[in-house]
């Protein structure tokens, strides 16, 4: 048996693609081989020559829709015979208890709640990401760093510091963000939730001491960030308030285009 990862994935000849129907689900292409490479520093001794699956982000606001539709890319993804692996914030083995914890108490300051998410990322990169993308795997990332990094920048943190530390990250072939208006925000979280989350409201910022109007002025901050890191991280902004099918629709024929080269 090979070594995972050692099968490079070869970029067909253009004349020799099949276009794909994703409607019918019939067949997918490879991946499209390209350079993987980390945004800054990276991880040390990670050949990134040897990731050759795809990392594909979906970035949005609570409530914007993103796993309603990482629910079907992956099925989409599964059913056409790319393995999928799904990774997201708060999500690692090491440290999403205690940053649960941590962030009951409203104990850290903005400098070590960012280490801590920092350290959650970092986990999932090195114990997941990397050896998913090593072993030819698509990984679905339902939020990634930008969303730590926007976090940080509303809290009036260092843009630098705040770049130079996500530096260890790689650099997706992929990365979505689901446009969504803080008044729909607010109505899709009641209706899931019947509240709204206390830091994804900003109530930390003392922005005001109504919830509500706390949540539209932090979402407005963080899209704001969102906007401003636009086209140094390349976002593919889909309107979020479409139909749901018509989101993924948009989703699906990105993909295709992004990853598969179809
Ligand atoms: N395009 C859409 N139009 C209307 N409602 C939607 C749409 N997409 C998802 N919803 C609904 O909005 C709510 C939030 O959706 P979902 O859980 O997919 O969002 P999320 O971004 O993953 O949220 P969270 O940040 O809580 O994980 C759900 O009740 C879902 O059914
Ligand atoms: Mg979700």
């Amino acid at each position: 048996m090979s070594k995972p990862g050692s099968q490079r994935i070869a970029r067909k000849p253009r004349s020799t693609w099949k276009k794909t129907n994703f409607r019918q689900q019939l067949q997918v292409d490879e991946p499209v081989a390209s350079p993987t490479h980390f945004y800054g520093q990276g991880l040390p001794n990670v050949d990134t020559e040897a990731l050759t699956g795809k990392l594909i982000v979906l970035e949005g606001a609570d409530g914007s829709g993103r796993s309603t539709q990482i629910r079907k890319l992956v099925d989409w993804l599964e059913g056409n015979g790319h393995a999928a692996v799904q990774v997201g914030i708060k999500r690692s083995t090491l440290v999403s208890e205690e940053l649960e914890k941590a962030q009951e108490g409203n104990i850290l300051s903005h400098t070590t709640m960012s280490l801590f998410y920092a350290t959650d990322f970092a986990d999932q990169l090195e114990n997941i990401i990397i050896p998913a993308l090593s072993a030819g795997f698509i990984v679905i990332a339902d939020r990634y760093i930008y969303t730590l990094m926007a976090r940080d920048m509303v809290r009036g943190m260092d843009q630098r510091w705040v770049t130079n530390l996500y530096g260890m990250a790689l650099v997706p072939d992929a990365v979505f963000y689901l446009d969504v208006s803080p008044s729909q925000l607010i109505q899709r979280n009641l209706s899931k939730n019947q509240t709204l989350d206390y830091w994804e409201s900003g109530m930390d910022l003392g922005l005001s001491r109504d919830m509500f109007d706390s949540f539209v002025a932090y979402q407005q901050r963080m899209k704001k960030a969102f906007m401003r890191m636009q086209r140094t991280y390349r976002f593919q902004i889909i309107d979020g308030e479409q139909q749901p099918n018509a989101v993924y629709d948009e989703l699906i024929t990105a993909v295709n285009q992004t990853i598969f080269g179809a």
